[in-house]
């Protein structure tokens, strides 16, 4: 089943509520692949109902970035929740989600901002506002869904951290599940944005999960400097890649690390031609 209104999904999650069926979020901007499945997949596990949003969502798309040429392939995307046994796609449009003219500057909308210490690193150094857009669409969601569980993929794991921050400062009433990094065989993290390589690209795109397996090699061999560790990482750059980052961070805060350890994670995010592809890897179990 496909829903486009709220208020028509609100009718039926009012109805499941009266029932007593615990509810699932898997929120996603569509173009779905096996990642996202795994996410739907865990919902329909642990939950009675699950909803799955799709939704470009324009406010977390800076200037100059994919918002028009982002994939669109929706009845592809209803046929995989229905495969997997979903409930519901929720797919609004943006004027359903934003409102008439659907006005997107932050003089007309209110926003959720997530802390800036969490946002001045990573991701949110080079997509400055992207957050603030995620953390807006999400807290929408959850209002508009009210599930008991949300599922998000460690894929996006900057993302996950300032979710799980936003519920739990704002006492949302929701546990977010975090789900680990679904990786074609070759390594690579599925990703929406893979269409956009060549064959090529896509073999150049292997240098990111490559440089993360081999720093957690080396510091499952006791190397621990963070500088040493990021060395390792230059001889599998070519002049195909334009590093963005290469960031060595506590899993729960963002903090920076001097010296890795079990709760490490480190980050990466390289450009291909024009495709911005990130990664990253726990250190510890
Ligand atoms: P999207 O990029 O479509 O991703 C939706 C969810 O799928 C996110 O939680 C993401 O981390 C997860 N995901 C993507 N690729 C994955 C992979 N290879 N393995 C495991 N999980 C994966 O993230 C967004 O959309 C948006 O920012 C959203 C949260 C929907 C807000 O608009």
């Amino acid at each position: 089943m496909i829903i486009h209104t709220i208020k028509e999904l609100r009718e039926l999650v009012k109805g499941w509520r009266k029932e007593g069926y615990s509810i699932g979020l898997v929120p996603t901007m569509g173009a779905l692949h096996a990642g996202h499945r795994s996410l739907i997949e865990k919902s329909v596990e642990k939950c009675d109902k699950t909803v799955v949003s799709v939704f470009v969502n324009p406010i977390q798309f800076c200037p100059g970035e994919d918002l028009d040429k982002y994939p669109r392939t929706l009845d592809e995307d209803e046929e995989l929740v229905n495969d997997v046994g979903a409930d519901v796609v929720f797919a609004p449009s943006p004027k359903e989600m934003y409102g008439e003219g659907h006005i997107l500057s932050n003089d007309f909308l209110t926003y959720v901002i997530p802390p800036y210490f969490y946002v001045d690193k990573l991701c949110g150094k080079s997509r400055v506002g992207h957050f603030d857009g995620v953390c807006t669409v999400v807290n929408k969601l959850f209002n508009i869904v009210q599930p008991d569980f949300a599922f998000f993929g460690e894929k996006d794991r900057q993302q996950l951290i300032i979710l799980k921050k936003m519920v739990k400062d704002l006492n949302i009433p929701v546990e977010i599940i975090a789900c680990p990094i679904v990786r074609e065989k070759s390594g690579l993290a599925l990703s929406s944005r893979n269409k956009y390589l060549t064959e090529d690209q896509k073999n150049d795109a292997l240098a990111l999960s490559k440089i993360l397996f081999n720093i957690k090699a080396c510091y499952n061999k006791g190397i621990n400097d963070v500088s040493a560790l990021s060395e390792t990482a230059y001889s599998y750059l070519n002049s195909n890649h334009s590093l963005e980052y290469l960031e060595f961070r506590d899993c729960n805060d963002l903090d920076e690390k001097k010296t890795a350890d079990d709760d490490t994670i480190v980050f990466i995010a390289l450009k291909i031609g024009n495709v911005r592809l990130i990664d990253n890897i726990k250190l510890g179990l």
